[in-house]
């Protein structure tokens, strides 16, 4: 299995811990990238990925070893500790460049039959709203099954995290590492994701998006009777 991680923070603190465990006990080939320091670049907002093409986007080149890895991948792990209520400016600094990927624009196939799982960890409170900021974007680049997964670790400092945490954080990533090992290779889109596909493609036929969106769509055969899955 092929496994990509974007942390959301340059450094090994509990986030980085449990993601990594997760990983590890998946097993297979693992990517991770460190943000800001493998990618750190603000979306200057010229909405040329949407009009022209992402290959039109100014950090195209600096972003494709992650989006050719994430490409790759049959699991998506993005984690980010929890800075104030929600995911780490990194984290949506990564995210932002791939706005054109969501559904309502140019969504890529092979995203449809991936796992994705979001983790955060905070010291007391916003694990939720956190994990709802990555796993946002997962969802409407159409990644079918995701897992959430947040802990309040009581620490700044993974070496400050109770025995008594670190007990049940091995028990959750075992839980999430086993459901995705027996999925692997059975993820389909459930009702949900069917459902805005099905949104999204009328928004297509009728030409509310862009030119260069609607072209994709057509290309793909999605307004006929292809679908992005099996
Ligand atoms: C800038 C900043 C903002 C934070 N905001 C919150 C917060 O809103 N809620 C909370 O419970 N902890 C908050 N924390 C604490 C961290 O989320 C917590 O210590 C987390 O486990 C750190 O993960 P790491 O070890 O991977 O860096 C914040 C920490 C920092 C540095």
């Amino acid at each position: 299995m092929k496994i990509v991680i974007c942390h959301g923070q340059n450094h090994k603190g509990s986030t980085y811990h449990i993601a990594r465990a997760l990983a590890d006990k998946i097993g297979g080939e693992i990517t991770e990238f460190f943000l800001p320091r493998d990618f750190g670049e603000y979306c200057v907002g010229c909405g040329n990925c949407f009009m022209k093409g992402e290959e039109k986007c100014p950090h195209y080149d600096k972003i494709r070893r992650i989006t050719e890895a994430i490409d790759e991948s049959d699991v998506i792990i993005l984690d980010s500790p929890v800075y104030v209520y929600h995911a780490t400016g990194a984290m949506k600094v990564l995210l932002d460049h791939y706005g054109y990927r969501w559904m309502v624009h140019r969504p890529s196939e092979n995203m449809f039959h991936k796992q994705g799982v979001v983790i955060s960890t905070a010291a007391g409170a916003g694990m939720k709203s956190t994990n709802q900021d990555m796993a946002d974007s997962l969802f409407f680049w159409g990644v079918p099954k995701i897992y959430r997964y947040g802990k309040a670790v009581a620490a700044l400092r993974w070496e400050d995290v109770s025995d008594k945490t670190k007990e049940e954080i091995d028990r959750k990533t075992s839980a999430i590492a086993s459901s995705i090992q027996k999925n692997h290779g059975f993820v389909k889109p459930g009702l949900k994701t069917r459902l805005y596909f099905a949104i999204m493609r009328q928004i297509q036929k009728k030409g509310m998006m862009s030119p260069q969106d609607r072209a994709y769509w057509s290309r793909k055969g999605w307004l006929e009777k292809e679908r992005p899955w099996k």
